[in-house]
C-alpha cells in the first residue's frame, strides 16, 4: 500500500468522525493538520464534499488562522523575531544566516521537510532579544555561534 493511500484513508477516517459535528470544522482542521502537519488541498475538498460545506468556507477557515497551513511544514519551526528590538540587536543578521545555511527564504521549508524558517514581529520578549525560537523554545540573546550551536541537532533529525 502506498504512503499516500494510508494518508487518505486517515483523512477519511478523520472527516467520518465529524459527520454530524459540522459546526466543529476548526477541529477537523486542527486534526488533519495534526496528522499531515499541513492541510492537503484533497483533504478540504474531502471534507467540503463529505460534510457538505462549501469549499470556499473550508477554505476560508483554513487561511484565516495562522495556526494553520496550507503548505507543507517540516518537522522543526524555526522563528526569528525581526521586531524592532530584535531588529537594532542583530536580528535580520541571523535571519540571513538562516537563508543561507537552509538554503531557504523566510516562510519557506527546506526539501527534505526537516525545517520551516519565519521571521515574526515582535514575540513579547524584547528583553531577551535578539530572539530566535526553536521548535517553540525561546532562545534569547541569540549569536552567529550560538545559532550554529543551537541548529545542529535540529539539521540531524
Ligand atoms: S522585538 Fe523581538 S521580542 Fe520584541
Amino acid at each position: 500500500m502506498k504512503a499516500d493511500t494510508v494518508k487518505t484513508e486517515v483523512i477519511n477516517s478523520i472527516i467520518e468522525g465529524y459527520k454530524g459535528k459540522e459546526e466543529q470544522l476548526i477541529g477537523l482542521l486542527q486534526d488533519v493538520q495534526a496528522e499531515c502537519n499541513y492541510l492537503p488541498r484533497e483533504a478540504l475538498v474531502a471534507i467540503s464534499e463529505r460534510l457538505g460545506i462549501p469549499l470556499s468556507q473550508v477554505y476560508g477557515v483554513a487561511t484565516f488562522f495562522r495556526a494553520f497551513s496550507l503548505k507543507p511544514q517540516g518537522r522543526h519551526k524555526v522563528t526569528v523575531c525581526l521586531g524592532t528590538a530584535c531588529h537594532v540587536r542583530g536580528g535580520l543578521r541571523l535571519m540571513e544566516k538562516l537563508e543561507r545555511d537552509l538554503k531557504i527564504k523566510s516562510g519557506e521549508t527546506t526539501e527534505d521537510l526537516n525545517i520551516t524558517l519565519n521571521g515574526v514581529n515582535c514575540l513579547g520578549a524584547c528583553a531577551l532579544g535578539p530572539l530566535v525560537v526553536l521548535d517553540g523554545k525561546y532562545q534569547g540573546q541569540m549569536n552567529s555561534d550560538k545559532l550554529d550551536k543551537v541548529m545542529k541537532p535540529l539539521r540531524k533529525s
